[in-house]
This record gives C-alpha cells, structure tokens and sequence, in this order.
C-alpha cells in the first residue's frame, strides 16, 4: 500500500489545514489557512488598498513564493475583487501535487470554494483569470534556481517550509535574486513566518531591509522585509543587532543544507555595517 504524501488535518479551532507527510509539516500551523493568509500577508501587504491605488509602471505583481495548495494566492484574488486593477499573480512551486491534494478536498478546506475552475485551468494550462484583468500564471520548478523573467513584484509572500525541511529556499542566493528582482522604483514588501535570527540575518546580507511583523497562530511575531526602509513598521533595531551576538543560530545561510551556527565576527562586521543599522 502507497503511503500518501498530503493529509487533511483538524486545527485545534476546527478548521482544517494540510500536513505534508514527507516534510514532516502542517501548512498555516496554529491557525487555519485563510486566518494566516489574510493576518500575515494580505492586510501586512495591504493587497486591497495598494492594488486600488496602483498606478504603474506595469501591472500590480504579487509574487507567491509557494503556491502549495493556494491559499495566500486565493486570499490575493478575493482582496482584489473590486479593486479594479490590472494585476499579475505569479506562483511558484516545485510540485503541484498538494494543489491537486486540495482540489479534490475543497469542500472540506472551504476556501477554494467558488476558484474550482481558474485552479484546474492554472494546473491544466499554467494561467487562468479569476477575475478581469487578473492573470494567475504558474512557474513550475525549483524557485532557489530560478532567475524569473517576470513584471517585478511590489508584493512577495515568501511562504516555503522551514529552513530545517526547505533550507534551498532560504539561503542567502535566494533572498538575493529576489531582492534583485524588485526594482528600486517599485515599493517591495516581502511577509514570511518566520523569526529566526538566521532568516532575518540572511535576508539583511542579501540587501533586504527587515522588520517585525504581525503575530499569527502560535507566532508571536514574523517577518517583514522590504526595499526600502520606510515600508517597515518595526525595523530591527540596533538592539535587536546586539542580540545577534548571543544567538546560537545566528550565521547566514549559504548553500542547500542546513546548519545552525553562530555568527562569524566577519559576517557580523558585515552585518553591523549595513544601511539599516547606520548610526546604531
Ligand atoms: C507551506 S507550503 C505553501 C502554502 C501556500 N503558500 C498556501 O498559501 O497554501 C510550501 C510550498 O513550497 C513549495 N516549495 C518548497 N520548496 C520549493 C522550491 N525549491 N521551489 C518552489 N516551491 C517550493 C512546496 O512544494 C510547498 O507546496
């Protein structure tokens, strides 16, 4: 008998998530998948009032780092009803088996009610339009290895495994080749789940301005990086730099296994440099 590699999951408020068995990981833990997608990147990212705002260049572009079985996608297409804008989704994913997994359990998870069809067409062709002037297309493949040729995000909703199960996602050549993919004229933010040091150091040496972001589920608080340092609510300060020091899992991530380690006093030089602690 084949073990399954997905299964729905009870959260402990009744809602229901899916846990990937080989990961060894519940998707939204804590909370359920349209809390976490609406709390932790949709009113962060303030999808609804910047996609009602945009005015170009281009069209609004959120970037899905993690399609998975869409939830942050789909909470991005409902925020954008009515906005009237013409905007691009673009999701990225390694293996759309969990989509799939979904689909087939949409009863049951609730939130793809009424988006049956433009995931079955995103799956079948690799882009559908949920709404006017809305386009959901599907990167397939290996985002660490990806150097996208797309409209540049305004919004990134970095959502993979943790760096211990997904540490390619996480290591510092990723977080640089999407800081590289936002244009200096186009305001970027990036929300994530995480709050270890590492990740923030990591993002920090790819050239990404970091900040505390909103509790959600069992996190007290996450992540929010940007490309300019007045997106950011609550940027890392210079006491949270000194508390780096103390940390046990605190080195950038290089490469694709993961590690924890403390900070070299090289990369700390490097870190204590940067623009965001000028004056610290
Ligand atoms: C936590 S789930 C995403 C949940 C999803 N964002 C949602 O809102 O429902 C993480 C997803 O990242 C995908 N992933 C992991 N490593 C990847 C990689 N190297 N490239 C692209 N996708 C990857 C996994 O296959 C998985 O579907």
């Amino acid at each position: 008998m084949s073990c399954p590699n997905f299964e729905l999951v009870t959260l402990r408020g009744g809602g229901k998530s899916i846990r990937s068995v080989a990961h060894g990981e519940t998707m939204h833990i804590g909370t359920d998948p349209v809390t976490e997608a609406s709390e932790l990147h949709i009113r962060q990212q303030k999808i609804a009032e910047r996609g009602t705002l945009w005015n170009g260049p281009g069209p609004f572009a959120i970037w899905d780092v993690g399609l998975g079985p869409a939830a942050n996608a789909v909470a991005c297409i409902t925020a954008l009803q009515g906005a009237g804008v013409e905007a691009e989704i673009h999701s990225f994913e390694i293996d759309t088996e969990v989509l799939e997994f979904a689909l087939r359990h949409s009863r049951e998870l609730g939130y793809l009610a009424g988006w049956e069809s433009a995931v079955e067409r995103l799956l079948a062709e690799g882009h559908s339009e949920p709404l006017p002037g809305v386009s959901w297309i599907l990167h397939r493949g290996d985002f660490s290895l990806m150097a996208p040729a797309v409209t540049p995000p305004s919004a990134i909703l970095f959502d993979p495994y943790s760096p211990a199960r997904n540490p390619e996602m996480w290591n510092f050549g990723t977080f640089q080749m999407l800081r590289a993919s936002a244009r200096e004229e186009i305001p970027c933010v990036l929300t994530n789940y995480t709050r270890s040091t590492s990740a923030r150091v990591t993002m920090l040496m790819a050239g990404w301005f970091v900040g505390r972001g909103v509790p959600t589920g069992e996190k007290e608080e996450t992540t929010v990086a940007a490309n300019r340092l007045d997106l950011l609510e609550d940027p890392l300060d210079a006491a949270w730099l000194s508390r780096v020091l103390s940390s046990t899992n605190s080195a950038p991530l290089r490469g694709r296994l993961y590690g924890r380690d403390p900070i070299s006093a090289e990369d700390y030089a490097l870190l204590a440099a940067l623009p965001q602690f000028e004056g610290a």
